[in-house]
């Protein structure tokens, strides 16, 4: 049965979890034990379904699989013995993977998830027809996606069929599939959003390039440069523009803009509309359509993939740039007086929840505490 209108909520009830539980006969392979993978293959473990990793072969992630219980196999070999395939690789590796490794692995019945929709959407996985297709993109981090798993919750997902499995043979549809990988994640405890590939994927590259991730390191860069440039001392530039950004961002999590408003001085309140309309501007919102024409017709995904494929030059001359700006001085001597943050750290570390052992494998994603990649 196909999935619900886009835009559609789905409760715990509209997706039940046996098509997928191992009393069904069901296998998940997950492939990549990283931010992600890690969150799916325990939080779908722990929910009865039978999972084994796949990974290439000496991967530091597969053998802490292998330490956590897991079955792990090559790509292939893991790919070839599921019925659901969940692709959990950075997805600048998608294409690569998919043309050497899997398209000659996988066999018209089976279903393939992603985690985001960029590779199916730019063609870089391109199933053949009878090839389930499916996408269940967990809003949050993958530590967050566990550590909600653990406390009986939940975060929402965007959750697609891009492609329907065929045929008389063909097993469980990809939409079924679909609804029980998301509930097996827990994602629909509190539910979960009916989207296509194209929805999730522009709308996550559009906000994290302009708000989340590209806008806030822009406008926090320039602040603080800007009152260190006027004398200001820079632990002082850097706890107002760049620490008391997660004291509003939890207002607006937990609440929204208004009620962040209600939450804030007034004098706070009157400086958003004093500002906001200046900073940003005509020019601003000219540039944020561009960013999305950029998205929409492929070709940022094309600049990414150029990067990628050279090994990642820009990105970490970008990354260098960043740890070596003064900023990072005054934050370290700013974040020093608060040592609970690191304490946290540690705790969540010890929770099992946390990501922190794959941060740094050269991926272009890095995880954050609560909100977006
Ligand atoms: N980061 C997030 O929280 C987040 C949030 C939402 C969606 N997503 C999506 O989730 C997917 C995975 O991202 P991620 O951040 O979880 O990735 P990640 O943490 O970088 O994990 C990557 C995994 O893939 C393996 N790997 C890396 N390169 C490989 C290659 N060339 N061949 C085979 N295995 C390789 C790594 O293991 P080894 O290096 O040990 O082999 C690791 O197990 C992406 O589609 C991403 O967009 C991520």
């Amino acid at each position: 049965m196909p999935l619900p209108p886009r835009g559609t909520v789905i409760h715990a009830p509209d997706a039940p979890i046996e098509p997928l539980l191992a009393d069904a006969g069901r296998t998940v392979a997950v492939l990549g034990y990283g931010n992600q993978g890690r969150a799916h293959a325990l939080n779908l473990r722990d929910s009865g379904v039978r999972v084994i990793v796949g990974g290439r072969t000496g991967s530091e992630a597969r053998k802490r699989a292998e330490s956590e219980g897991f079955a792990s196999f090559d790509l292939a070999e893991a790919a070839s013995a599921a019925d659901l395939v969940v692709i959990a690789l950075p997805d600048e590796v998608h294409g690569r993977v998919w043309g050497e490794t899997l398209a000659s692995a996988i066999r018209p019945g089976q279903v393939l998830g992603v985690v985001h929709g960029f590779s199916l959407h730019h063609g870089e996985i391109d199933p053949p027809p009878g090839v389930g297709a499916v996408l269940v993109a967990p809003k949050g981090p993958g530590r967050t996606v566990r550590e909600r798993f653990l406390m009986g919750q939940g975060i929402p997902a965007i959750i697609a069929v891009h492609q329907e499995t065929e045929g008389p043979d063909s097993g469980p549809d990809a939409a079924s599939l679909c609804l029980a990988w998301a509930a097996g994640l827990g994602c629909t405890r509190g539910g979960s959003i009916v989207g296509s590939v194209a929805d999730e994927t522009d709308t996550d590259l559009f906000g994290e390039q302009t708000v989340l991730c590209g806008g806030l390191t822009g406008l926090i860069l320039a602040a603080f440069e800007i009152l260190v440039e006027a004398g200001y001392p820079p632990e002082v530039a850097y706890i107002e523009c760049c620490h008391e950004a997660k004291q509003v961002c939890d207002l607006i999590y937990h609440r929204g803009l208004a009620g962040m408003r209600a939450a804030i001085s007034n004098t706070a309140e009157f400086g958003i509309d004093h500002a906001a309309p200046r900073l940003v501007n005509d020019r601003v919102r000219a540039e944020m359509r561009a960013l999305l024409a950029e998205i929409r017709d492929g070709r940022f995904a094309e600049r990414l993939k150029t990067d990628a494929d050279a090994g990642f030059p820009d990105l970490h001359r970008h990354r260098q740039a960043t740890a070596d700006h003064p900023i990072e001085q005054a934050g370290r001597t700013v974040r020093n007086l608060m040592p609970w943050l690191a304490e946290d750290d540690a705790k969540v570390e010890a929770s099992g929840a946390s990501d922190a052992h794959h941060r740094g494998h050269g991926g272009a994603r890095r995880a954050t505490e609560d909100g977006q990649d």
